[in-house]
């Protein structure tokens, strides 16, 4: 008799093409990977595959292992955390380092206003309880989101996201009383005035103001294309929100947490939003988000209306107060935008030597950055396929890279904050590298 597959996997070592078919032929194909890259071990910004190739990492994993990846002071807290135990659930039996991170996140995030915190697990979980707490405060039930907007997979989240293809094709009906505005990017030609106008307009035709619970906004779009959200914007949005009596939501989740270079992002507008959403960088790779906001507002759901088994679970708390505190003494904060400026020289220089090939540069947020890829110089002519190419080529060139956009044509640099300036530099000849033969 044969041998169980699953005692070859852990015995024989396999290349990326033979696991990367392995994956196809076991797990959905909904659940894609951008490249045949399978991680062995990583440390700091630089990631080893099955192979033993490396790769410096531009993505840390889509914006989350923000202080390099297995960073000491958080495995140790985390190893620590591990020895005591894993698992009661918060909301059973709950423990102090769930309190210490609540107190903290509430200090840290952005305003006056007296704050309260709720775990969960995932960003897509934040955005949706965000969406419950709105609506219990308010008694109203519409939300407005915007076009290109990201907000998560799960049938709310999904349903606030701007972007049909690959997130909301075939899962329909999308849940009721969900709207949505231009997002105003100068770049494409929509400006601030277009983009409030069309929310007036959302007032007039579809959903009075008073029946609005919530404006969930990202301060930067993220999986939509880095587009920041000018800062006359946020401020009207919160004017617009003040007027009528809606819970301004800022969805932080990738922005969060030191990556734009400030603790969050909408501290650049100066505004105090009623509720943020947070995940990703908060723990550096362990799994858990929350919700923090306005104290009346948080405590508008009943008891046990809010939570989840894993809800802000031991480990994850461990891991973000470490994060929280790595990100204190180590100044990230000052490091991604000393980044900034590391990536901002090499990628005007790129633009002056690729002139109609990079469109547009976004390097004004700390280490959240990206270049607009187009024909002709033209911003009506994106470019996917020379994008695709691009991160194919970076991966067989040894560096690990992202796109997104909602017209697949961005290159966003996520690199973790703490990134040497070599290592960036050694990245970016390889992005010039793959110019040259792409282009
Ligand atoms: C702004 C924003 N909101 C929500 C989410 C969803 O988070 P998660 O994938 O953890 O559910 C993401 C993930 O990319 C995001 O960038």
């Amino acid at each position: 008799m044969n041998e169980p597959q699953l005692k070859v996997a852990q015995t024989q070592k396999l290349t990326n093409h033979e696991w990367q078919a392995r994956k196809d032929d076991a797990v959905a194909r909904a659940q894609g990977n951008i490249a045949p890259v399978f991680v062995e071990r990583a440390s700091g910004s630089e990631i080893w595959d099955v192979e033993g190739k490396r790769y410096i990492d531009f993505g840390t994993g889509i914006a989350v292992c923000s202080a390099g990846h297995c960073h000491p002071k958080v495995t140790a807290a985390v190893a620590a955390q591990l020895e005591k135990f894993s698992h009661t659930c918060v909301m059973v039996t709950p423990y102090d380092n769930s309190v210490r991170l609540a107190e903290k996140l509430n200090e840290l995030a952005p305003g006056p206003s007296k704050k309260k915190t709720i775990f969960v697990t995932t960003g897509a979980e934040a955005v949706e309880n965000a969406v419950k707490i709105a609506r219990a405060h308010s008694g109203r039930r519409g939300v407005i989101a915007f076009n290109g907007g990201f907000h998560g997979r799960t049938m709310l989240a999904m349903g606030l996201t701007g972007k049909i293809t690959p997130y909301k094709n075939l899962f329909g009906p999308f849940p009721a009383e969900l709207y949505h505005a231009p997002f105003p990017i100068e770049y494409h030609g929509i400006t601030v005035e277009d983009s409030l106008k069309a929310i007036d307009n959302l007032f007039m035709v579809d959903i009075a103001p008073s029946d609005v619970a919530a404006i969930i906004v990202e301060p930067i779009q993220g999986e939509g294309g880095f587009y920041p959200a000018p800062v006359e914007f946020l401020q009207a949005l919160r004017a617009l929100c003040d007027e009528h009596g809606i819970v301004l939501i800022a969805d932080e989740i990738q922005t969060g947490f030191a990556r734009t270079g400030k603790m969050f992002c909408s501290e650049y507008a100066g505004i105090e939003p009623d509720l943020i959403t947070v995940a990703k960088g908060m723990a550096n790779g362990f799994p858990i988000a929350a919700v923090v906001g306005k104290a009346e507002m948080m405590d508008a759901p009943l008891p046990g209306g809010l939570g989840g088994t894993y809800a802000g679970s031991p480990l994850g708390c461990a891991a973000a107060l470490a994060m929280i505190d790595v990100i204190d003494e180590e100044g990230l904060v000052d490091a991604a935008n000393h980044i900034a400026g590391v990536f901002a020289a090499r990628l005007q220089a790129l633009r002056a030597k690729f002139p109609d090939t990079i469109g547009h540069l976004r390097t004004n947020h700390g280490a959240m950055m990206a270049m607009e890829l187009v024909k002709n110089g033209d911003v009506e002519q994106p470019d996917a396929d020379l994008t695709k190419a691009l991160l194919g080529l970076a991966y067989a060139k040894g560096l690990a890279l992202l796109a997104c956009g909602t017209r697949g044509n961005v290159i966003r640099y996520l690199p973790a904050l703490n990134i040497s300036d070599e290592l960036v530099n050694e990245g970016m000849d390889i992005i010039e590298a793959c110019l040259d033969e792409l282009v």
